[in-house]
Order: C-alpha cells, then structure tokens, then sequence
C-alpha cells in the first residue's frame, strides 16, 4: 500500500487542541493527506473543543479515554506540566497497536516509555508553529518498534514541512532552541529591526513590511541556493569598506554571536528543566 493509503485507513486524535495542535492539524488537513472525516479531538475546556471542531469541521470526542479507544494515531498536544496528570490515568488505554506522538518540549522519548508502558510505537514530535503555513522544521525521535513505520509517519509529518530525525537527547533539545523557540528569537530581531525604522520617522505598518521582506528575503536568497554557504551569501552582499561591512564589523565588535549562544543555552537549560520537572 502507498505510503497515503495507508494514512487514509488511520484514525488520528489529538488530545489538546491548543495553539500548536491546531496548527498540526491544519497542516495535515490542508495538505489533503489527512481527510477531516478521519479526525478526531479532545481538549480539557469544552467551549474550546467545540469551537476548534466547527472551525476545522472535525468530530470532538468527550473524553481523552475515549478518543484513545478510537484512534490509531494519538497526538499529545498538552502542556509538559499537565501531560503527566492528564495521561497517568488512563495510560492503560493505550495498546502495542497505537502510535503515540508527543508534542510535549522536554519530555523525553524514555518518560513517555514509563508513562505509557503498553505503547510500543511512541515519537517525540517537536515542530514549531510554522507548521499551520507548513513551512516548519520538525524534528523527531522514534522508539524503535517504529522502524517499519517510518515512511507513512515521514509523509504524515512532511505535511508540516521540513522533517529531521534526531536523537533523543541533546540533538533534540537543539533542535527544540533552534527551530521552536527560534521562531520566537527571529521575532526579537524583527522587532528591534522595525523600532529602528520607527524611530527614524517610518510609518509603524511600513517598518513592519519593511522587516519582514527584508528576513524572507535572506531566508529565500538561501534557501533557493541550497549549494551556497550563507557565508558566501553574506559575503555577495558585503562589499570591501561599505556600509554593510560596517554595520556587521560593528556586530561582531560587540560580540552579538556571544549574546544569541548564552540565549540558546539559557533556552536550552529551561528545556531539561522542563523535562526534569516533568519526570518528578
Ligand atoms: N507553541 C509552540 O511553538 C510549540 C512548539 C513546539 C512544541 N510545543 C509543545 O506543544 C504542546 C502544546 O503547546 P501549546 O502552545 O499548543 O499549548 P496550549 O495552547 O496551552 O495548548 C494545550 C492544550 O492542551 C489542553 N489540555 C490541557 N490539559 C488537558 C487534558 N487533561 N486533556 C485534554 N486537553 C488538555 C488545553 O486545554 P484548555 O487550555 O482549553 O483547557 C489546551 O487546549 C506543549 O507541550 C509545548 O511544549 C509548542
């Protein structure tokens, strides 16, 4: 059977339909590898609930018990600190047939082995939000009895974009810096980039259009020449004693490189924190 024949015979539940539920289940559901007949979702707030499933015209299901009972795929869109509480319970449900996705940051593929010890196919799942325009890198660990599977759950998690298989562990945890929380990173930038413009009289809508042409525009120089060291890229924009040059010689005067490593240390600290609290 071809990889989407396969996906079309799943039923795929998401327990926790918040921001990033969502925006996986609008990436699967727009890229028409998943049909929304073969939906399913279940949230801790019901008005929530049953506002996202007329929104995405998917079916709710009352309890998380029972959308385990009716689906193949389960998708742990729940917050690290309420992932213990909400799955401790009910962790029976689960059986070897199952594949479980974890959304959760920092909760590590060996504490979802010891909070669901009848799953056998259990993933770590880390996208970022840029899966609801599915242009997300998404990284993910695999228990190994997922090995048979991983071509239809490459193609599932492809409707988000980007996919990079990782190690649990460090390799994960970057990628969790760098792509999840980066999202956030780049929007730090963005926003010092458009007062710039905003104090030297530009308009706040024109600033804004400004700034971000200006980063998708170095996003898409580099990423149509995958062959390019974004150093060269760097280097094609920078000519000897211009105004560019001065700019970046001043950048790495005040050590910017060091500013941004002590961010993604500090985020990635906060990430084992998480996970550590996780598993208390
Ligand atoms: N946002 C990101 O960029 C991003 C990126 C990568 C990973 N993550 C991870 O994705 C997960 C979700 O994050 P988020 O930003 O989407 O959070 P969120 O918007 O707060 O969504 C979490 C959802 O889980 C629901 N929930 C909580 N307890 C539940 C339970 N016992 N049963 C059923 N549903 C329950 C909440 O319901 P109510 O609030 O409606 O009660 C809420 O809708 C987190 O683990 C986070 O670490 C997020």
């Amino acid at each position: 059977m071809a990889k989407h024949e396969i996906i079309n015979t799943l039923k795929i539940g998401f327990i926790g339909v918040g921001n990033l539920g969502q925006a996986v289940m609008k990436a699967f559901i727009d890229s028409g590898v998943v049909s929304r007949e073969n939906i399913r979702i279940a949230n801790r707030t019901e008005r929530k609930l049953e506002r996202v499933a007329a929104e995405f015209q998917v079916r709710s299901v009352p309890t998380n018990e029972q959308l385990i009972d009716e689906c193949d795929v389960v998708i742990l869109g729940i917050k690290p600190q309420d992932l213990y509480q909400a799955i401790e319970p009910i962790s029976s449900s689960f059986h070897s047939d199952h594949v479980v996705m974890s959304l959760a940051a920092g909760v590590s593929l060996s504490s979802l082995q010891k909070l669901i010890p009848s799953a056998e196919k259990i993933l770590r799942v880390m996208p970022n939000t840029a899966a609801k325009i599915r242009r997300s890198v998404t990284a993910y660990a695999a228990t190994p009895k997922c090995q048979p599977i991983l071509p239809w759950i490459e193609e599932l998690l492809g409707t988000m974009g980007v996919v990079v298989p990782v190690e649990d562990g460090e390799m994960m945890q970057s990628l969790t810096v760098a792509a999840s929380s980066g999202i956030g990173f780049l929007y730090e930038l963005m926003i010092y980039w458009k007062e710039w413009l905003e104090e030297r009289g530009i308009d706040s809508d024109t600033a804004k259009k400004i700034t971000v042409q200006t980063f998708a525009g170095a996003a898409a120089m580099a990423e149509i020449a995958p062959d390019t060291s974004l150093d060269e890229l760097q280097r094609k924009v920078t000519s000897l004693k211009g105004v560019t040059a001065a700019g970046l010689d001043s950048m790495r005067e005040l050590e910017i490189e060091r500013t941004l490593r002590i961010s993604f240390e500090k985020a990635s600290m906060r990430d084992k924190e998480l996970g550590q609290n996780f598993n208390k």
